[in-house]
């Protein structure tokens, strides 16, 4: 039999991290849209209660639970959680992240370990917290870890960002193999750049003279045929809930540069180098 949950969603039960914002608030929707019974987590009150709220009031299944998902213990509490409102889980959507755009050299050690531990280790801790619990109670289940289409490739000032996506979706990889006998199905999410507050935080988190340009809530540098609302990204979410793939994708185009760029890395790199003198020009810089 294959692994994940099957293609009738209802009632099954998911958790998503980073849920009363962008990708993973449209997610929730969707789920519960679908059927399904949802808990959100994040650091923010606020933005959990709105969404548990337009749940409810479409008749759908949602609760929440405020915390950071780097905070000891986080994982096994959220599941426990899904335990007492909800009986225990099947599914998780480890979608808690941020970005910086900022040159490696201009990186502290503090920042270069902060964002491995929230887009990745955080991540790995929940997923295998979830594939224990499925395992000990002999279940099928299905884990999906938010990686980026930027966990396929870089770009100038995205080599931290990048790599914490790169490394969640070989562990992905690995982990969908290692679960596949157990019924578990376990997805990596490629989204392209998509309109949430991703670009904004991204900002915050850069510090004083980096950061994208940020227009329209995208940034400049993004081709236009790469932007996506938060709703394609939840659609393809459900999709894969309903039958497994290994890698969801939501632009053909992304897929197909991504390929096209591990395939021919002097090409691409040629690109990157302009791109980062174009920047540095801009930045008056000069060098
Ligand atoms: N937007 C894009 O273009 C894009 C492209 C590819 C991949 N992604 C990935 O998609 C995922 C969702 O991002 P998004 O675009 O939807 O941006 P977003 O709206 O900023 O969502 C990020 C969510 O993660 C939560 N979060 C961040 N740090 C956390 C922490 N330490 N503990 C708990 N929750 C935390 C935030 O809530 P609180 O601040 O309330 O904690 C927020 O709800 C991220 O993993 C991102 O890397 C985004």
């Amino acid at each position: 039999m294959k692994p994940g949950l099957g293609r009738q969603l209802q009632g099954r039960r998911i958790l998503i991290t980073g849920g009363g914002t962008g990708i993973g608030a449209a997610t929730a929707r969707a789920c519960a849209a679908a059927g399904m019974q949802v808990m959100l987590s994040g650091r923010r009150l606020a933005p959990l209660e709105k969404v548990v709220s337009e749940i409810r009031t479409s008749g759908g299944e949602a609760s929440m639970r405020v915390g950071d998902v780097v905070a000891p213990g986080a994982s096994e509490q959220l599941i426990d959680a899904m335990g007492e409102d909800f009986g225990g889980i099947d599914a998780v959507f480890a979608n808690a992240g941020y970005g910086i755009e900022k040159p490696v050299l201009d990186a502290t050690p503090e920042e270069i370990r902060r964002i491995f531990d929230v887009n990745l280790v955080a991540a790995i801790d929940l997923m295998r917290a979830t594939g224990l619990r499925l395992r000990e109670e002999n279940r099928p289940g299905h884990l999906l870890g938010c990686a980026s289409i930027l966990g396929k490739f870089t770009m100038p000032g995205y080599g931290l960002y990048s790599s914490t996506k790169a490394a969640l979706t070989h562990v992905c990889r690995s982990m969908r193999c290692e679960l596949y006998d157990d019924g578990i199905a376990v997805s990596s999410v490629h989204p392209v750049t998509t309109r949430t507050e991703f670009f904004e935080v991204a900002q915050k988190e850069s510090g004083a003279g980096h950061g994208p340009v940020v227009k329209d809530g995208v940034p400049t540098h993004a081709p236009r045929i790469f932007v996506q609302s938060a709703d394609v990204v939840a659609r393809a979410v459900v999709k894969c809930l309903r039958r497994p793939r290994a890698e969801v994708w939501t632009s053909s185009v992304g897929r197909l540069s991504a390929g096209i760029f591990e395939l021919v890395p002097p090409v691409y790199e040629a690109m990157l180098r302009s791109e980062m003198r174009r920047k540095r020009r801009e930045a008056g810089s000069g060098r």
